[in-house]
């Protein structure tokens, strides 16, 4: 449906002012977008954050800064939607989306019809474990290494509907985990009434990176003999190794893939996604309305038959949000894509690397995370003899190093050296340890 036919039908038009042409979203195109960096050169990288010179930063997979395209995005966005919101809005609602849903679509190489937007990782899951159909007796398994957006949004949902969850451990110690022990253990804990498997990609306790297409094709197998309807779904916490791994959605077979973007991949706060397998949205009731071709139908302007555009669209939530971030983000993908993936890949593989062999080598450091790249990403989890993780985190603050505990009953120190670190910074952080 064209937008002026949208609004016409929906009684949306607000008047005859004329449009903001010249405060185009659609300069987040690939075309429009001014590199004025070098993509390919690491600091030319780094030169594109405002982060502090003064300190060495291991923990922006908690909420990102804004690389340079990002923030001057977000920043033509609010100056139009601050000097007339009503007709900024009216002039990009029916196109901003798309254009995100595209961008992420590139990124993921996944319909965009399949992708809906979030404001973070937990709203996604919330909405997900909220909004998934089960049948009385149907169970949802999920494991003890998820972080609390997914244990909270299971016993919300547990409480609301009396449904069954039950938790698995996928390995026992972290460093020694095998892809045969997890997908075995993934694959006992399945039985008739199971529905739902829920897991995250790489625990943000462990830096454990789960195997989860080889997880999904043991489930495949087990689908065969199921009904539609009765057929386990495999839903990701991907939060950690999006915006690392050289991924298309589709390699993980996965049904649900469930991510914030305002971590690892450099966008906006305040922002993410819901990736779902074209049949999976099935499976799904939805919460929250979107202000799509529904609520034309509920105001009365469009037939009662209209059809509910596209999965992605109908369970992004609607009502107002923080525009100038959500119509931000595509800049954020092109930014990694600009880099290319491979190469953002190799790099947080590399540095991440370069730590643990530090780090392993050290007789008062206990690593946790494995040193394979087939079982780990880009957070390094570890303890030192005689430290509290706190300890060790204070120890590094006083280095003007930013680390972090993991937020876990069994926590311990972390770092997550990323595309804004360099070798050199590596090694002053493994220096600090090394001396404790
Ligand atoms: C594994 C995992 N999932 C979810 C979250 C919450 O992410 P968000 O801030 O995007 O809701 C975190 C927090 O860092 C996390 O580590």
């Amino acid at each position: 449906m064209e937008r002026k036919e949208f609004l016409k039908q929906t009684g949306l038009i607000l008047g005859s002012l004329p449009t903001l042409g010249s405060a185009s979203l659609t300069a987040a195109s690939k075309s429009e977008i001014s590199t004025t960096y070098d993509p390919m050169s690491w600091s030319e990288i780094r030169d594109q954050f405002e982060l502090r010179r003064s300190h060495i930063h291991m923990s922006t997979f908690l909420l990102s800064s804004h690389p340079k395209p990002v923030a001057e995005a977000i920043e033509r966005h609010r100056n139009a939607l601050d000097e007339d919101p009503a007709h900024y809005w009216e002039e990009h609602f029916m196109t901003a989306e798309p254009q995100q849903q595209a961008a992420a679509g590139e990124y993921l190489n996944a319909n965009p019809d399949h992708i809906a937007l979030t404001d973070s990782t937990t709203m996604g899951l919330g909405l997900v474990y909220g909004m998934l159909k089960l049948r009385p007796g149907q169970e949802i398994v999920t494991t003890t290494h998820g972080h609390f957006s997914t244990d909270l949004s299971l016993k919300h949902r547990a409480e609301r509907t009396k449904a069954k969850i039950r938790k698995i451990s996928l390995y026992d110690n972290p460093a020694e985990a095998s892809v045969d022990e997890i997908v075995s253990r993934a694959k006992s804990a399945i039985t008739e009434q199971t529905r739902v498997i829920a897991v995250t990609w790489v625990h943000s306790s462990t830096g454990v990176k789960l195997p989860i297409k080889e997880i999904a094709q043991v489930l495949q197998e087990m689908n065969r003999s199921r009904e539609m309807a009765d057929r386990i779904l495999l839903c990701v916490d991907g939060v950690h190794g999006f915006g690392i791994e050289n991924m298309r959605v589709d390699d993980l077979e996965c049904d649900f893939f469930i991510a914030g973007t305002h971590k690892w991949l450099f966008g906006p706060r305040g922002t993410g996604i819901i990736w779902g397998r074209d049949e999976a949205w099935e499976a799904l009731d939805p919460i929250i309305p979107n202000f799509g071709p529904s609520a034309g139908v509920w105001i009365g302007a469009l037939p009662v038959d209209t059809p509910l555009i596209t999965p992605g669209n109908f369970f992004t939530p609607g009502g107002f949000h923080s525009f100038e971030h959500r119509w931000a983000l595509a800049e954020a993908f092109r930014f990694h894509l600009d880099i290319g993936k491979e190469r953002v890949q190799e790099r947080i593989h590399t540095l991440n690397t370069m730590t643990k062999e530090a780090l392993a080598g050290m007789p008062h450091v206990q690593l946790h995370t494995p040193m394979s790249t087939e079982l780990s990403s880009g957070l390094v989890c570890f303890d030192v003899d005689g430290y509290s993780p706190e300890q060790v985190v204070e120890e590094f603050h006083r280095h003007k190093i930013t680390a972090s505990t993991t937020p876990y009953r069994d926590s311990h120190a972390r770092l997550a050296p990323s595309l804004i670190n360099n070798e050199e910074e590596v090694e002053r952080t493994v220096e600090v340890i090394a001396k404790m």
